[in-house]
C-alpha cells in the first residue's frame, strides 16, 4: 500500500537536499522539516477514541487517539526522521533498530534493537529516510512483528521502484508512505537520482 506525500513545501526541501553542497547542518534541518510535514499525512487514519472534554462552560465530549504510538527510527539515517516526528507527537515512545546494509551483499546486518516491553498493543511508525532495495524496511518490519508488533507503518524520503516491490512482496498489508519515487538503484544500490549515502550526510561522515 503505496502513499505518495506529494506535497509543494516538501519538494522544494527535497531539491535542496539532492545538492551535494548542502552541508549536514542544513541537511538535518530540512530532513526534520520535511519529517513534520508528512506527519498529518502519515498518521491520518490512526484509529481514535471518544474521550470527556471539560471546558471552562460545560462538560462536552473530545478525542483522543485510541493506542500508544511507537517511533521506531532505523538507525542511523531514520534518526534525522525521528526528531521531526517528535516535534509533532512528542508523546510517542522511541524504540530502535539498528541495521547496516553490507556493502558487497547490500543485505542489512543487524547490531541493535531496544524497544518498550508491550508492542501488541501499540501504533508502530518505522522511519528510515531512503527505501533502496527495501531490505533494511522488510527485515525490520520482520522483527518487529516477531516481537508482537500487529500494526505498522513505514515512513521514507526517498523511495526507489525496487523497494517498493520488495515492501508489497513481504509486507503488503504494511503502508508505505513517501514523499519521493525515483527512477532506479545503480550498481552499488544507490537510489538515482537521490540524494547520497543518507546517513553519512546527516552526521558528516562523508
Ligand atoms: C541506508 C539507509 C537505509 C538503507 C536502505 O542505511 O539509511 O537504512 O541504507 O537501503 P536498503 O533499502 O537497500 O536496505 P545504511 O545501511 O547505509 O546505514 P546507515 O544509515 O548507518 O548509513
Ligand atoms: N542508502 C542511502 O543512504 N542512500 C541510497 O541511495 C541507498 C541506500
Amino acid at each position: 500500500m503505496l502513499h505518495h506525500i506529494d506535497h509543494p513545501l516538501i519538494s522544494a526541501e527535497l531539491t535542496c537536499l539532492r545538492d551535494p553542497d548542502c552541508p549536514s547542518h542544513e541537511f538535518r534541518q530540512r530532513v526534520r522539516r520535511i519529517a513534520s510535514l508528512m506527519v498529518p499525512a502519515v498518521t491520518a487514519d490512526l484509529e481514535r477514541t471518544v474521550v470527556p472534554c471539560q471546558t471552562p462552560l460545560e462538560i462536552t465530549s473530545g478525542e483522543s487517539v485510541a493506542r500508544p504510538i511507537i517511533l521506531v527510527p532505523i538507525l542511523r539515517a531514520g534518526l534525522g526522521f525521528l526528531d521531526g516526528f517528535l516535534d509533532l507527537i512528542p508523546h510517542a515512545a522511541v524504540a530502535h533498530i539498528g541495521l547496516a546494509r553490507n556493502e558487497k551483499t547490500l543485505l542489512p546486518e543487524s547490531y541493535y534493537l531496544r524497544h518498550p516491553t508491550e508492542l501488541a498493543e501499540a501504533d508502530l511508525i518505522l522511519l528510515d529516510p531512503m527505501l533502496a532495495t527495501g531490505g533494511s524496511a522488510v527485515q525490520a518490519i520482520t522483527t518487529l512483528m516477531e516481537a508482537g508488533a500487529k500494526r505498522i507503518r513505514f515512513a521514507s524520503l526517498l523511495a526507489a521502484p525496487e523497494g517498493i516491490a520488495a515492501m508489497d512482496a513481504a509486507h503488503p498489508h504494511v503502508p508505505v508512505f513517501t514523499a519521493a519515487i525515483d527512477r532506479c538503484l545503480n550498481d552499488k544500490g544507490y537510489i538515482l537520482p537521490g540524494l547520497g549515502d543518507a546517513g553519512d550526510r546527516l552526521f558528516g561522515t562523508i
